[in-house]
Protein backbone atom coordinates (compact mmCIF):
# COMPACT_ATOMS: atom_id res chain seq x y z
CA UNK A 1 0.00 0.00 0.00
CA UNK A 2 1.28 3.49 -0.92
CA UNK A 3 1.27 6.12 1.96
CA UNK A 4 1.12 9.37 2.08
CA UNK A 5 1.57 11.66 5.18
CA UNK A 6 2.17 15.40 6.05
CA UNK A 7 2.49 16.98 8.86
CA UNK A 8 3.88 20.60 10.07
CA UNK A 9 6.12 20.94 13.43
CA UNK A 10 8.14 23.88 14.87
CA UNK A 11 11.83 24.04 14.70
CA UNK A 12 13.19 24.00 18.34
CA UNK A 13 14.45 27.75 19.55
CA UNK A 14 18.08 26.19 20.46
CA UNK A 15 18.83 24.28 17.45
CA UNK A 16 20.65 25.69 14.86
CA UNK A 17 19.23 26.00 11.24
CA UNK A 18 22.93 24.73 10.29
CA UNK A 19 22.41 21.83 11.75
CA UNK A 20 19.49 21.11 9.26
CA UNK A 21 21.78 20.43 6.46
CA UNK A 22 23.38 17.20 8.14
CA UNK A 23 20.15 16.15 9.07
CA UNK A 24 18.93 16.46 5.18
CA UNK A 25 21.81 14.24 4.48
CA UNK A 26 21.30 11.65 6.32
CA UNK A 27 17.32 11.69 6.34
CA UNK A 28 18.02 11.15 2.22
CA UNK A 29 20.00 8.03 2.84
CA UNK A 30 17.88 6.40 4.92
CA UNK A 31 14.68 7.12 2.85
CA UNK A 32 16.39 6.05 -0.01
CA UNK A 33 17.11 2.93 1.73
CA UNK A 34 13.59 2.53 2.69
CA UNK A 35 11.66 3.62 -0.79
CA UNK A 36 10.64 6.53 0.84
CA UNK A 37 10.19 10.09 -0.86
CA UNK A 38 10.66 13.65 1.63
CA UNK A 39 9.43 16.88 0.44
CA UNK A 40 10.74 19.23 3.33
CA UNK A 41 9.58 23.03 3.28
CA UNK A 42 11.08 25.33 5.92
CA UNK A 43 10.25 28.66 6.68
CA UNK A 44 12.77 29.72 9.02
CA UNK A 45 10.99 28.66 11.86
CA UNK A 46 8.50 26.18 10.77
CA UNK A 47 8.86 22.54 9.12
CA UNK A 48 6.55 21.35 6.06
CA UNK A 49 6.87 17.78 5.21
CA UNK A 50 5.47 15.25 2.98
CA UNK A 51 6.32 11.51 2.55
CA UNK A 52 5.07 9.43 0.96
CA UNK A 53 5.96 5.27 0.18
CA UNK A 54 5.09 1.95 1.38
CA UNK A 55 2.94 2.08 4.76
CA UNK A 56 5.26 0.83 7.23
CA UNK A 57 8.24 2.37 5.69
CA UNK A 58 6.79 5.71 6.10
CA UNK A 59 5.17 4.83 9.47
CA UNK A 60 8.23 3.95 11.16
CA UNK A 61 10.35 6.77 9.72
CA UNK A 62 7.05 9.52 10.84
CA UNK A 63 7.05 7.60 14.17
CA UNK A 64 10.64 8.50 14.51
CA UNK A 65 10.51 12.24 13.12
CA UNK A 66 7.61 12.14 15.99
CA UNK A 67 10.22 11.86 18.79
CA UNK A 68 12.85 13.84 16.97
CA UNK A 69 13.84 16.34 19.88
CA UNK A 70 14.70 18.92 17.27
CA UNK A 71 11.45 20.29 16.46
CA UNK A 72 7.80 20.15 18.60
CA UNK A 73 4.09 21.27 18.24
CA UNK A 74 4.54 18.47 15.14
CA UNK A 75 1.02 18.19 13.75
CA UNK A 76 -0.28 15.25 10.93
CA UNK A 77 -1.94 17.06 8.54
CA UNK A 78 -2.85 14.59 5.99
CA UNK A 79 -2.74 10.49 6.02
CA UNK A 80 -3.83 9.30 2.92
CA UNK A 81 -3.67 6.42 0.26
CA UNK A 82 -3.35 6.02 -3.20
CA UNK A 83 -2.50 4.23 -6.26
CA UNK A 84 0.63 6.16 -7.93
CA UNK A 85 3.33 8.09 -6.45
CA UNK A 86 3.61 11.88 -6.61
CA UNK A 87 6.85 11.99 -6.19
CA UNK A 88 8.61 8.83 -7.33
CA UNK A 89 12.46 10.06 -7.31
CA UNK A 90 12.73 9.04 -3.56
CA UNK A 91 15.02 10.08 -0.89
CA UNK A 92 15.09 13.45 0.61
CA UNK A 93 14.68 17.00 -0.64
CA UNK A 94 14.73 20.41 1.24
CA UNK A 95 13.18 23.63 0.33
CA UNK A 96 14.07 26.77 1.85
CA UNK A 97 11.46 28.79 1.58
CA UNK A 98 13.11 32.12 2.79
CA UNK A 99 15.61 31.59 -0.40
CA UNK A 100 12.83 31.61 -2.96
CA UNK A 101 9.69 33.25 -4.14
CA UNK A 102 6.69 31.41 -3.77
CA UNK A 103 5.28 30.59 -6.67
CA UNK A 104 8.75 29.42 -7.84
CA UNK A 105 8.83 26.63 -4.55
CA UNK A 106 5.34 25.86 -5.76
CA UNK A 107 6.53 25.12 -8.95
CA UNK A 108 9.92 23.44 -7.99
CA UNK A 109 7.75 21.02 -6.23
CA UNK A 110 5.34 20.31 -9.02
CA UNK A 111 8.48 19.68 -11.02
CA UNK A 112 9.37 16.96 -8.78
CA UNK A 113 6.30 15.32 -9.66
CA UNK A 114 5.98 12.17 -10.93
CA UNK A 115 2.33 10.90 -11.45
CA UNK A 116 1.49 9.43 -14.70
CA UNK A 117 -1.27 12.33 -14.16
CA UNK A 118 -0.43 15.99 -14.41
CA UNK A 119 0.14 17.08 -10.38
CA UNK A 120 -2.73 19.88 -10.03
CA UNK A 121 -4.14 22.15 -7.17
CA UNK A 122 -6.59 19.73 -7.06
CA UNK A 123 -4.46 17.26 -5.11
CA UNK A 124 -5.13 17.55 -1.39
CA UNK A 125 -1.36 16.89 -0.64
CA UNK A 126 -0.47 20.46 -3.07
CA UNK A 127 -3.33 21.78 -1.11
CA UNK A 128 -1.72 21.47 2.18
CA UNK A 129 1.67 22.72 0.53
CA UNK A 130 0.01 25.67 -1.17
CA UNK A 131 -1.49 26.65 2.24
CA UNK A 132 1.88 26.26 3.79
CA UNK A 133 3.66 28.41 1.33
CA UNK A 134 1.28 31.21 1.51
CA UNK A 135 0.78 30.65 5.19
CA UNK A 136 -2.89 30.96 5.22
CA UNK A 137 -3.03 28.16 7.86
CA UNK A 138 -1.81 30.46 10.82
CA UNK A 139 -5.11 31.25 12.28
CA UNK A 140 -5.71 27.97 13.29
CA UNK A 141 -1.64 27.01 14.41
CA UNK A 142 -1.48 27.19 18.14
CA UNK A 143 1.83 27.17 19.60
CA UNK A 144 1.36 25.39 22.87
CA UNK A 145 4.20 25.02 25.11
CA UNK A 146 5.62 21.97 26.60
CA UNK A 147 3.17 19.75 28.64
CA UNK A 148 5.93 20.15 31.49
CA UNK A 149 5.32 24.17 32.08
CA UNK A 150 2.00 22.75 33.76
CA UNK A 151 2.05 21.28 37.54
CA UNK A 152 -1.42 19.73 38.30
CA UNK A 153 -1.74 19.43 41.71
CA UNK A 154 -5.17 17.87 43.72
CA UNK A 155 -6.61 20.03 46.36
CA UNK A 156 -7.53 17.76 49.34
CA UNK A 157 -11.18 16.51 49.70
CA UNK A 158 -12.84 18.60 51.95
CA UNK A 159 -15.97 16.37 51.78
CA UNK A 160 -15.93 14.74 55.39
CA UNK A 161 -19.49 13.40 55.63
CA UNK A 162 -17.91 9.81 54.25
CA UNK A 163 -19.67 7.55 51.62
CA UNK A 164 -22.84 8.56 50.39
CA UNK A 165 -26.01 6.36 51.29
CA UNK A 166 -28.33 6.06 48.51
CA UNK A 167 -31.40 4.12 49.40
CA UNK A 168 -31.36 1.27 47.09
CA UNK A 169 -27.29 1.70 47.11
CA UNK A 170 -27.20 -2.04 46.81
CA UNK A 171 -28.10 -1.65 42.82
CA UNK A 172 -26.35 1.15 41.93
CA UNK A 173 -24.40 4.37 43.44
CA UNK A 174 -23.39 7.74 42.44
CA UNK A 175 -20.78 9.62 41.89
CA UNK A 176 -19.74 13.15 40.83
CA UNK A 177 -17.44 14.26 38.23
CA UNK A 178 -16.92 18.17 38.29
CA UNK A 179 -16.52 19.99 34.87
CA UNK A 180 -14.12 23.06 35.46
CA UNK A 181 -12.58 26.54 34.13
CA UNK A 182 -9.16 25.05 35.12
CA UNK A 183 -7.61 28.74 34.98
CA UNK A 184 -10.38 30.49 36.88
CA UNK A 185 -9.81 27.73 38.96
CA UNK A 186 -13.88 27.09 39.18
CA UNK A 187 -16.08 24.27 39.40
CA UNK A 188 -18.66 25.03 36.78
CA UNK A 189 -20.53 22.00 37.30
CA UNK A 190 -20.83 18.71 38.79
CA UNK A 191 -22.21 15.74 36.81
CA UNK A 192 -23.67 12.80 38.31
CA UNK A 193 -22.66 9.37 37.02
CA UNK A 194 -24.16 5.93 37.81
CA UNK A 195 -21.97 3.03 38.88
CA UNK A 196 -22.46 -0.19 39.86
CA UNK A 197 -21.28 -0.95 43.64
CA UNK A 198 -18.14 -2.68 41.69
CA UNK A 199 -17.21 0.73 40.94
CA UNK A 200 -18.27 0.14 36.53
CA UNK A 201 -19.89 2.97 34.99
CA UNK A 202 -23.16 2.95 34.03
CA UNK A 203 -23.12 1.26 30.69
CA UNK A 204 -22.95 -1.63 32.81
CA UNK A 205 -25.65 -1.66 35.29
CA UNK A 206 -28.01 -0.49 32.28
CA UNK A 207 -26.85 -3.52 30.12
CA UNK A 208 -28.67 -5.60 33.10
CA UNK A 209 -31.83 -4.38 33.14
CA UNK A 210 -34.40 -5.05 30.09
CA UNK A 211 -37.36 -3.48 28.25
CA UNK A 212 -38.91 -0.50 30.09
CA UNK A 213 -37.49 -1.43 33.27
CA UNK A 214 -33.94 0.70 32.23
CA UNK A 215 -36.36 4.03 31.34
CA UNK A 216 -37.57 3.58 35.09
CA UNK A 217 -34.50 2.73 36.51
CA UNK A 218 -33.03 5.64 34.97
CA UNK A 219 -35.62 8.22 35.87
CA UNK A 220 -35.62 7.26 39.37
CA UNK A 221 -31.89 7.07 39.63
CA UNK A 222 -31.96 11.10 39.28
CA UNK A 223 -33.89 11.61 42.48
CA UNK A 224 -31.16 10.39 44.17
CA UNK A 225 -28.46 12.30 42.28
CA UNK A 226 -30.27 14.63 43.67
CA UNK A 227 -31.13 13.60 47.07
CA UNK A 228 -27.01 13.30 47.14
CA UNK A 229 -26.19 16.88 45.97
CA UNK A 230 -28.71 17.95 48.85
CA UNK A 231 -26.57 15.74 51.30
CA UNK A 232 -23.41 17.40 50.26
CA UNK A 233 -24.62 20.68 50.36
CA UNK A 234 -24.06 21.20 47.07
CA UNK A 235 -27.42 23.61 46.84
CA UNK A 236 -25.54 26.31 44.80
CA UNK A 237 -23.95 24.15 42.03
CA UNK A 238 -25.08 23.40 38.86
CA UNK A 239 -25.50 19.54 38.36
CA UNK A 240 -25.22 17.73 35.32
CA UNK A 241 -27.46 14.57 35.17
CA UNK A 242 -27.84 12.13 32.08
CA UNK A 243 -31.10 10.56 30.75
CA UNK A 244 -31.78 8.34 28.09
CA UNK A 245 -34.30 10.48 25.27
CA UNK A 246 -36.16 7.59 25.16
CA UNK A 247 -37.05 8.09 28.91
CA UNK A 248 -38.83 11.29 28.17
CA UNK A 249 -40.87 9.88 25.53
CA UNK A 250 -41.44 6.56 27.24
CA UNK A 251 -42.86 7.77 31.08
CA UNK A 252 -44.97 10.22 30.20
CA UNK A 253 -44.79 12.54 33.09
CA UNK A 254 -40.98 12.15 33.64
CA UNK A 255 -40.66 15.83 33.62
CA UNK A 256 -43.15 16.58 36.16
CA UNK A 257 -41.61 13.60 38.14
CA UNK A 258 -37.80 15.80 37.69
CA UNK A 259 -39.34 18.69 38.86
CA UNK A 260 -40.75 17.49 42.43
CA UNK A 261 -37.88 15.64 42.94
CA UNK A 262 -35.66 18.95 42.22
CA UNK A 263 -38.26 20.59 44.32
CA UNK A 264 -37.99 18.62 47.82
CA UNK A 265 -34.54 18.62 47.44
CA UNK A 266 -34.36 22.06 47.51
CA UNK A 267 -32.93 22.95 44.40
CA UNK A 268 -34.21 25.14 41.70
CA UNK A 269 -34.97 23.69 37.69
CA UNK A 270 -32.57 26.50 36.54
CA UNK A 271 -29.59 24.57 38.38
CA UNK A 272 -29.73 21.69 36.03
CA UNK A 273 -28.86 20.63 32.94
CA UNK A 274 -30.18 17.25 31.14
CA UNK A 275 -27.43 15.53 29.22
CA UNK A 276 -28.73 13.65 26.24
CA UNK A 277 -25.94 11.20 24.18
CA UNK A 278 -26.88 12.38 20.23
CA UNK A 279 -26.86 8.38 19.41
CA UNK A 280 -30.04 7.93 21.01
CA UNK A 281 -31.71 10.68 20.49
CA UNK A 282 -31.52 10.55 16.73
CA UNK A 283 -34.44 7.22 17.07
CA UNK A 284 -37.40 9.32 18.17
CA UNK A 285 -36.41 12.85 17.22
CA UNK A 286 -40.16 14.70 17.11
CA UNK A 287 -41.15 12.99 20.57
CA UNK A 288 -37.54 14.17 21.95
CA UNK A 289 -37.92 17.43 20.72
CA UNK A 290 -41.53 17.73 22.06
CA UNK A 291 -40.27 16.67 25.98
CA UNK A 292 -37.09 18.91 25.01
CA UNK A 293 -39.50 21.90 25.12
CA UNK A 294 -41.46 21.27 28.30
CA UNK A 295 -37.82 20.40 30.19
CA UNK A 296 -36.86 24.07 28.87
CA UNK A 297 -40.52 25.72 29.88
CA UNK A 298 -39.48 24.44 32.75
CA UNK A 299 -36.11 26.06 33.07
CA UNK A 300 -33.91 22.90 33.27
CA UNK A 301 -31.31 23.46 30.46
CA UNK A 302 -30.30 20.91 28.19
CA UNK A 303 -27.19 19.40 26.82
CA UNK A 304 -25.28 17.10 23.72
CA UNK A 305 -23.45 14.83 25.72
CA UNK A 306 -20.59 13.22 23.68
CA UNK A 307 -20.86 15.72 20.47
CA UNK A 308 -19.91 13.91 17.49
CA UNK A 309 -19.99 10.46 18.43
CA UNK A 310 -22.75 9.45 16.75
CA UNK A 311 -24.67 10.21 13.18
CA UNK A 312 -27.01 12.62 14.56
CA UNK A 313 -24.54 15.30 15.46
CA UNK A 314 -25.35 18.77 12.71
CA UNK A 315 -29.00 17.30 12.09
CA UNK A 316 -29.72 17.52 15.87
CA UNK A 317 -28.15 21.08 16.02
CA UNK A 318 -30.20 22.12 13.03
CA UNK A 319 -33.61 20.91 14.97
CA UNK A 320 -33.06 22.22 18.08
CA UNK A 321 -30.12 24.05 19.68
CA UNK A 322 -28.90 22.92 22.90
CA UNK A 323 -28.01 25.05 25.91
CA UNK A 324 -24.06 23.34 26.06
CA UNK A 325 -22.86 20.51 23.82
CA UNK A 326 -19.99 18.52 25.33
CA UNK A 327 -17.58 17.26 22.62
CA UNK A 328 -16.63 13.49 22.65
CA UNK A 329 -13.74 12.46 24.25
CA UNK A 330 -12.71 10.32 21.08
CA UNK A 331 -12.79 13.46 19.42
CA UNK A 332 -10.36 15.49 21.61
CA UNK A 333 -7.92 12.49 22.19
CA UNK A 334 -4.25 13.99 20.79
CA UNK A 335 -5.95 16.77 19.45
CA UNK A 336 -2.80 18.94 19.90
CA UNK A 337 -1.33 16.31 17.20
CA UNK A 338 -3.88 16.07 14.63
CA UNK A 339 -5.07 18.31 11.64
CA UNK A 340 -8.16 16.46 11.16
CA UNK A 341 -9.25 16.40 14.89
CA UNK A 342 -8.40 20.11 15.00
CA UNK A 343 -10.31 21.33 12.04
CA UNK A 344 -13.41 19.39 13.33
CA UNK A 345 -13.03 20.92 17.02
CA UNK A 346 -12.33 24.36 15.52
CA UNK A 347 -15.67 23.54 13.58
CA UNK A 348 -17.67 22.78 16.31
CA UNK A 349 -16.48 25.72 18.39
CA UNK A 350 -17.43 28.12 15.65
CA UNK A 351 -20.36 26.74 14.83
CA UNK A 352 -21.77 26.88 18.96
CA UNK A 353 -20.02 30.83 19.08
CA UNK A 354 -22.47 31.61 16.27
CA UNK A 355 -25.42 29.86 17.98
CA UNK A 356 -24.34 30.92 21.72
CA UNK A 357 -23.80 27.36 23.31
CA UNK A 358 -21.32 26.79 25.89
CA UNK A 359 -18.84 23.72 24.70
CA UNK A 360 -16.87 21.84 27.66
CA UNK A 361 -14.88 18.91 25.89
CA UNK A 362 -14.91 15.70 27.81
CA UNK A 363 -12.14 13.14 28.75
CA UNK A 364 -9.08 15.43 29.23
CA UNK A 365 -6.05 13.05 30.06
CA UNK A 366 -3.21 14.68 28.90
CA UNK A 367 -2.18 18.77 29.76
CA UNK A 368 -1.21 18.82 25.45
CA UNK A 369 -4.97 18.38 24.86
CA UNK A 370 -6.33 20.81 27.33
CA UNK A 371 -3.52 23.83 26.50
CA UNK A 372 -5.01 23.22 23.02
CA UNK A 373 -7.99 23.32 23.03
CA UNK A 374 -7.90 26.74 25.84
CA UNK A 375 -5.83 28.08 22.70
CA UNK A 376 -9.07 26.95 20.41
CA UNK A 377 -11.12 28.89 22.59
CA UNK A 378 -12.59 26.18 24.99
CA UNK A 379 -12.53 26.97 28.75
CA UNK A 380 -14.83 24.15 30.31
CA UNK A 381 -13.52 20.73 31.14
CA UNK A 382 -14.24 17.35 32.19
CA UNK A 383 -11.57 14.92 32.70
CA UNK A 384 -8.93 12.56 34.78
CA UNK A 385 -6.42 15.04 34.30
CA UNK A 386 -8.17 17.41 36.63
CA UNK A 387 -11.05 14.75 38.72
CA UNK A 388 -11.61 11.20 38.23
CA UNK A 389 -15.42 10.57 38.94
CA UNK A 390 -15.41 10.41 42.58
CA UNK A 391 -18.15 7.84 44.47
CA UNK A 392 -18.56 9.72 47.62
CA UNK A 393 -19.26 13.21 46.74
CA UNK A 394 -16.75 16.07 45.39
CA UNK A 395 -13.64 14.63 44.02
CA UNK A 396 -10.10 16.39 44.55
CA UNK A 397 -8.95 18.47 41.52
CA UNK A 398 -5.89 18.74 40.20
CA UNK A 399 -6.07 22.50 39.31
CA UNK A 400 -3.38 23.33 37.03
CA UNK A 401 -0.26 25.70 38.52
CA UNK A 402 2.47 27.49 35.70
CA UNK A 403 5.75 25.97 37.08
CA UNK A 404 8.32 28.16 38.61
CA UNK A 405 5.16 30.07 39.85
CA UNK A 406 4.94 27.53 42.44
C1 LIG B 1 11.86 18.22 10.39
C2 LIG B 1 12.53 16.91 10.34
C3 LIG B 1 12.38 16.07 9.24
C4 LIG B 1 12.98 14.82 9.18
N1 LIG B 1 12.79 14.01 8.10
C5 LIG B 1 13.36 12.80 8.06
C6 LIG B 1 13.13 11.92 6.97
O1 LIG B 1 12.46 12.22 6.00
N2 LIG B 1 13.72 10.70 7.01
C7 LIG B 1 14.50 10.30 8.05
O2 LIG B 1 15.01 9.20 8.03
N3 LIG B 1 14.73 11.11 9.09
C8 LIG B 1 14.18 12.35 9.13
N4 LIG B 1 14.42 13.16 10.20
C9 LIG B 1 15.31 12.71 11.24
C10 LIG B 1 14.61 11.74 12.18
O3 LIG B 1 13.82 12.46 13.09
C11 LIG B 1 15.60 10.87 12.98
O4 LIG B 1 16.59 11.67 13.52
C12 LIG B 1 16.22 9.85 12.07
O5 LIG B 1 15.20 9.04 11.56
C13 LIG B 1 17.24 8.98 12.81
O6 LIG B 1 16.61 8.34 13.87
P1 LIG B 1 17.46 7.68 15.05
O7 LIG B 1 18.33 8.82 15.55
O8 LIG B 1 16.45 7.23 16.05
O9 LIG B 1 18.24 6.60 14.40
C14 LIG B 1 13.79 14.41 10.26
C15 LIG B 1 13.95 15.25 11.37
C16 LIG B 1 13.34 16.47 11.42
C17 LIG B 1 13.52 17.37 12.62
Amino acid sequence: MLTTIIYRSHLCHEVPVKALEGMVAAANIRNSNQNVTGILLFNGTHFFQLLEGPDENVRRIYSDIAKDKRHYNLVELLCDHGPTRRFGNVGMELFDLREHAREEVLQAVLSKGTSPYQLTYNDRALQFFRTFVESTEKGNYFEIPPADTWAFIPTEVTDSLGPYKASNAAEYTLALQPIIDPLAQEIIALEALIFTPQGEISDAYFDSLSGEEIYKVDLTSKKVAFEMVKDRNLHGKIVCINLLPMTLVKIPNAVDYLLDEIKLNGLVPEQVVVEFTEHEVVSGIEEFTRAVRALKSAGISVAIDNFGAGFAGLQLLAQFQPDRIKINAELIRDVHKSGPRQAIVQAIIGCCQSLEIVVSALGIEKAEEWMWLESAGISHFQGDLFARPYLEGVPAIAWPEKKGLL
